[in-house]
Order: C-alpha cells, then sequence, then structure tokens
C-alpha cells in the first residue's frame, strides 16, 4: 500500500522537479485520472528514474489536493501539495513571470514581487523537507530547474550527509540581466548548495560562475567553484568544491527511432500529408505556447514568403502545434490572442478552399502522434529566440531514419550547440530567416541526406542515458570533497 512507499530514509536516489512526469486531471465531464506532463524534462528523466528504481518529488499539477505516494511506471512517485495562492504567487507568479523571463533575456518584462518571493522561499522549503525525509543516508539527490533553485543549500543544511545534484534546464542569463534580480545573492547561495550545478550550455556555466565571482567573490578555476565553508572569505578557509559545468540534454533517441519505424506510425504520417491536400511540401512547428519560441518571427517569415510569392499555399503548408501552457498568466494570454489573430490573418489572406496557409492546432498530443508528425514534416522550424536546449529539434532528427527532412535551427536555442549540420537561423532577422526556410524547401535530396546523417549521428550518440549518466559519474565521482564527513 501506499504506506510502504513513503518509508522515511528509504530512497538512495531521489529527483526533485517542480512538477511529476504525472498530472492530475479533472476533466469537464468529471472524470479523474493521471496524464503524462508537459515539458522536455519529464521526457528526459523518466527513463533515467525507472531505472535506478528511485522515487520523485514533485507537485501534481493541481492546487489545494493532497495525494498520498503512488507507484508509477515503476517510479515512486511521492506528491508535493500547492495551495492556490502559492500556485498564483510561487509558480505563476515567481517561477513564470520573474524567473522564467529574466533567465530568458527579458524577452517578456519580468515582475518583480516581493510576495512572491516569500512564497517561492516557503515551497523551496517544503520541496526540500520531502526530500530531507525520504532520502536513505549518504542518498543522491537531484534537484531539477529554476523553481527549485534554494532546495540544494536548504538540503544541504538538514541533510549534510546527502549527494545533491542540481541541473538547470533553461539559459542561465549573463550578469548584465541576472544582477537585475532583486534576490541576486539568494539563489546563488541556494545554487551553491549543490555539488555539481549543470547547464545546458557552456556559455550558461560561464555565466554562472561569473555571478558567482561577481556576488560573492568566490575563486573558481574552469568549472570548479570554491566555496567557502565558514563564513570568512581568507585565503586558508576550508573550501567545498562545487563543479558548475554543461551537460546538454538529450532525449531517447532510440525509442524515437523505434517508434518512427512501426508501420501504424508510417501509415499514420501519410494521412497526415493526405489529409492536408497531399502538398509537396509540409513545414512543420512543434512547441509549448510560449513568448520564448519565436512562433510569432517564423510566421511573419512564412507570411511574408507567401505574399511575395516565393511560396504558394498550393505547394507548401505549414503546420504549428502549440501545446497550451501556463494559461493564467497575462503574457501567455495576450501571445495566444497575437498568435491566433496572425494565424487567421494569414489564412484569411493566403487560403484557398483546398488549401490552408497554416493548420494550427492548439493541443497537446501522445509522443505517436508527434512521431507522425515529424515523419510527415519535411521542414522542421525550430526558431526560439532563446531555449535552453530544445528537445523537439532532437527528437525530429532522431525520428528521420529515412536520413530525409530539413532542420532549421535558433543559434539561439541550446541544441545549436550541436546539431551544427542543421540550417542555423537568426530568428530575429526576418528575411534571414525567410531565406533558410526557402533552403530548406528547395534543398537537394543529397544535401539533405548529407546533413541528416551528421545530425543523427550526433543525437544518437548522445541520447539521454549518456546525459544523466555523465551527470550523475560527476556527482558521484572522485574530485568531490563532501566536508564534515569523515571516513569510518
Ligand atoms: C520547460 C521547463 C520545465 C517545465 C516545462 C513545462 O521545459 O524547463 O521545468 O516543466 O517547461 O512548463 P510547466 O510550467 O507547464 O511545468
Amino acid at each position: 500500500d501506499s504506506e510502504d512507499l513513503y518509508v522515511d530514509h528509504a530512497y538512495d536516489m531521489i529527483v526533485v522537479s517542480n512538477r511529476l512526469p504525472v498530472d492530475y486531471e479533472e476533466q469537464a465531464d468529471g472524470r479523474v485520472g493521471w496524464k503524462s506532463s508537459p515539458g522536455g524534462l519529464v521526457t528526459a528523466l523518466e527513463p533515467v528514474m525507472r531505472a535506478a528504481d528511485g522515487a520523485w518529488i514533485g507537485w501534481a499539477g493541481v492546487a489545494d489536493r493532497e495525494f498520498d505516494p503512488f507507484e508509477h511506471d515503476g517510479i515512486s512517485i511521492i506528491p508535493v501539495p500547492l495551495s492556490e495562492s502559492e500556485l498564483e504567487e510561487y509558480y505563476e507568479g515567481f517561477s513564470n513571470d520573474t524567473l522564467w523571463p529574466l533567465y530568458h533575456d527579458v524577452i517578456a518584462p519580468p515582475s518583480f514581487h516581493r510576495e512572491w518571493w516569500d512564497a517561492y522561499v516557503r515551497v523551496n522549503r517544503r520541496f526540500a523537507e520531502a526530500a530531507a525525509r525520504a532520502a536513505s543516508d549518504g542518498a543522491v539527490v537531484w534537484v531539477q530547474d529554476y523553481q527549485l533553485q534554494l532546495v540544494p543549500r536548504m538540503l544541504r543544511e538538514s541533510r549534510p550527509d546527502l549527494v545533491i545534484g542540481f541541473f538547470n534546464h533553461i539559459p542561465f542569463p549573463a550578469y548584465g540581466i541576472y544582477s537585475q534580480l532583486p534576490w541576486r545573492r539568494q539563489v546563488i547561495d541556494g545554487l551553491l548548495g549543490a555539488d555539481v550545478i549543470g547547464f545546458q550550455r557552456v556559455a550558461d556555466a560561464g555565466n554562472f560562475s561569473r555571478a558567482v565571482r561577481r556576488l560573492y567573490g568566490y575563486r573558481t578555476h574552469g568549472t570548479v567553484i570554491d566555496v567557502p565553508v565558514t563564513d570568512s572569505n581568507t585565503p586558508d578557509a576550508d573550501v567545498r568544491r562545487v563543479v558548475a559545468r554543461a551537460f546538454p540534454i538529450s532525449i531517447d533517441a532510440a525509442g524515437f527511432e523505434e517508434m518512427a519505424r512501426q508501420p501504424e506510425v508510417q501509415a499514420r504520417a501519410a494521412e497526415i500529408r493526405e489529409s492536408l491536400g497531399n502538398p509537396e511540401t509540409i513545414i512543420l512547428g512543434v512547441d509549448r505556447l510560449d513568448y520564448t519560441k519565436g512562433i510569432r518571427h517564423r510566421m511573419k517569415a512564412f507570411g511574408e514568403l507567401l505574399r511575395d510569392g516565393r511560396l504558394a499555399v498550393e505547394d507548401v503548408t505549414l503546420v504549428q502545434v502549440a501545446s497550451p501552457s501556463r494559461e493564467r498568466v497575462e503574457t501567455y494570454r495576450q501571445l495566444r490572442d497575437e498568435i491566433e489573430l496572425t494565424v487567421g490573418r494569414l489564412n484569411g489572406d493566403y487560403a484557398t478552399l483546398g488549401h490552408q496557409a497554416i493548420a494550427y492546432l492548439h493541443h497537446g498530443y501522445p509522443r505517436d502522434e508527434m512521431v507522425a508528425l515529424y515523419l510527415a514534416a519535411d521542414v522542421m522550424l525550430v526558431t526560439a529566440l532563446r531555449d535552453g536546449m530544445n528537445l523537439v529539434a532532437k527528437e525530429y532528427v532522431a525520428c528521420r531514419f529515412d536520413n530525409d527532412g530539413v532542420l532549421v535551427l535558433s543559434e539561439f536555442a541550446g541544441a545549436s550547440d550541436e546539431l551544427r549540420q542543421a540550417v542555423l537561423v537568426n530568428p530575429h532577422d526576418i528575411e534571414g530567416l525567410k531565406d533558410a526556410i526557402v533552403e530548406a524547401v528547395r534543398m537537394p535530396r543529397r544535401e539533405r541526406t548529407r546533413r541528416m546523417r551528421a545530425l543523427r549521428r550526433r543525437v544518437l550518440d548522445n541520447d539521454v542515458a549518456k546525459w544523466s549518466a555523465s551527470f550523475l559519474e560527476t556527482l558521484t565521482g572522485a574530485g568531490i570533497i563532501k566536508p564534515g564527513i569523515t571516513e569510518p
């Protein structure tokens, strides 16, 4: 029964993230159930956790509900409750209306509210307490993402025996932007409670180290930060070595390829093509409906190509999947209105009775439907203005075992550090983006194959299992000196 799942100090491996891998959902017709969560984090960590027999601590996605621990797909799930006001102040407020826009280079203006910060501290403490309670002696606790940056320090204070990792799934901004945060010192201190702090890009790790030097004056050498154990910052103070470096996240590449090879999925891809009126070229965008994703820039470029007659709706259809996200946050509501206005205009101006310009879908879809879409897409457009990694780009590549398809990829997505054979774009440069789209649409088969082969090698060789193994090896490996713990 559920009591067995929540034995104190029972787990050697714990993941702590804001969201659990499953969300609790109440349908309009009154039916209830657990549904897979949105976003890249879950996709990345679920296979790791299943293998480790660990516990996952997180929020069930609804306010004012308490759930007993339970087992899901071989993972022990320990839900942490949030009240309605905490959902507003900690999740929608501080996490998604302060940190999210700030860490994504202020594409949207961040709001700073002291009550939101107070809720962030309170909720971080609750997550830390749940982890401290579930962790066995000397356990590995891996804390995830910007919603929980204070948890490493809080955990270290209550449980110095633990090995604590933190991974930031989103960008870490340059100091000039980061320093706007009124609680900039507290957040750095929270993170420095970890033994290893992982980032998506080398540049993110560099930005973090710089912030540590500017705000605390601690010494950094390469990827190591010397954090004084005592309060004094003198050269002979005891130091704890914290590693801050890049671990670019990935996907279950073989799993995606396997699904893409299934005959039903391929039949579905053909059916999608058919239902769009068999256009010569299908261009695809797949994103959470988020202002960081550059959906407007993409539509602007596409609309101008139709206007200028460089593309025609008889030949080319843009399919845009925009999965609903953070719908009560005002910036997201505005974005949805703007995008849907744009889609309506473009279709009004350019569609014919037989051919849409944009097929716009405001839905999330199950994995197999996404894979069918990737197979149907001749061109994949990833035009993020800022993105930690962007796993959609990697998913597309993993699915294209036919070595066909063209990836157009923003250089502001972390994935562009690795996927150099994509058609790289600066999405702010609308002329450049238009040329890149046309280049992708017209690219000869040999060139498509050459690029896709190289991209696939990269993604298949660097999958999520390798990512987590590399992080956990660094975390548990030699070189980390744990103060206060002496060998027995
Ligand atoms: C990004 C973040 C995740 C987050 C996901 C979905 O991938 O890095 O931490 O879970 O977006 O956003 P949501 O607010 O719905 O959890």
